[in-house]
């Protein structure tokens, strides 16, 4: 069975492609990706790295020729990249692909204020309805993307939040992969969308507590509103472009809408989730 990777060579793609390569016959990866020098190491291994770019879809259907499953992780440039996820969908039923497995997130839906939301919600309708076999992977937020927060947190002795009292299942991009990897290689995914999380929901006092851990002093949380937040990340140096992203993720944490807790990692992913504290100290 002929397995495809899209965007293989961002940081989720070659932690899957390795998964796939540790468990397939390298003969039945194909590894797509915009720019295929990136992932010389992988074509000696023997993978078939094929140049593809959602943005140029007259290439899309060759470059699936063969391939039975895709991962269709999703691309970087939200708030345009539904038409990209489109052609990519459109070019798999076309090049006879018969299971598209989707990176979306968790709880798409109109009442979570997380800018992400409208591009994962569109490609998931997109997908349900294009008459493939697919499965949606609703990844919660990267716990890799938590450490400069908490390393800030123990440097400054302040951990600044717009989140409350909320909670996030933070999940490693590596558990992420072992998932997309399980439901690749494995049966009985179909139709199905999971929910891939951490072994636990994490607040900001539970991150200021691991900070204070990492620095051996005591760590204060600062709740601010939306509007604070986004003032005091932009005067730390964050872009001004980003600082609506994060607070919205901070605004989707307060709601509740990334606390979910599930045993994806273990029963599709075959690992223990890795918690947050263990990253940290592989980070140390
Ligand atoms: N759960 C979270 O906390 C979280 C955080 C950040 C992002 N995400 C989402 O998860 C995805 C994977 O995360 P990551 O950490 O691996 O991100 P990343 O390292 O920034 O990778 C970006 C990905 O987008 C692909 N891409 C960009 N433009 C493309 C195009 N025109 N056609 C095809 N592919 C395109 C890249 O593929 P190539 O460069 O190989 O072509 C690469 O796989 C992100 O792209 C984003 O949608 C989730």
């Amino acid at each position: 069975m002929t397995v495809a990777v899209t965007g293989a060579s961002g940081q989720l793609g070659r932690l899957v492609a390795d998964q796939l390569l540790a468990t397939l016959d390298p003969a039945e990866v194909v590894l797509l990706t915009r720019d295929p020098a990136k992932l010389a190491v992988h074509t000696e291994r023997g993978a078939t790295v094929r140049a593809a770019d959602f943005d140029r879809p007259e290439a899309l259907v060759d470059c699936l020729a063969g391939v039975e499953r895709m991962l269709l992780i999703s691309t970087d440039a939200v708030g345009t990249r539904v038409e990209g996820h489109r052609a990519a969908i459109q070019a798999a039923a076309k090049a006879g692909v018969r299971h598209v497995v989707y990176t979306s997130i968790p709880e798409p839906s109109a009442d979570n204020p997380s800018v992400v939301v409208p591009d994962h919600a569109a490609t998931e309708e997109l997908l349900r309805d294009s008459g493939l076999a697919w499965t949606i992977l609703r990844n919660n937020l990267y716990a890799d993307m938590q450490l400069p927060t908490i390393e800030q947190a123990a440097a400054s002795g302040r951990l600044f939040t717009n989140t409350g009292d909320g909670a996030a299942a933070y999940v490693t991009r590596a558990d992420c992969a072992a998932v997309a990897a399980g439901v690749l290689t494995g049966e009985g995914h179909e139709g199905q969308t999971y929910d891939v999380t951490g072994p636990a929901a994490v607040s900001a006092s539970d991150l200021a507590a691991l900070a204070a851990t990492q620095a051996g002093r005591p760590v204060e949380v600062v709740r601010l509103d939306d509007e604070a937040y986004a003032a005091g990340l932009v005067a730390g140096g964050l872009p001004e472009a980003w600082a609506p992203m994060l607070v919205s993720f901070g605004a989707s944490i307060r709601l509740g809408k990334l606390a979910r807790v599930t045993d994806v990692v273990e029963t599709i992913g075959g690992r223990t989730p890795t918690p947050l504290s263990a990253l940290l100290r592989q980070d140390g």
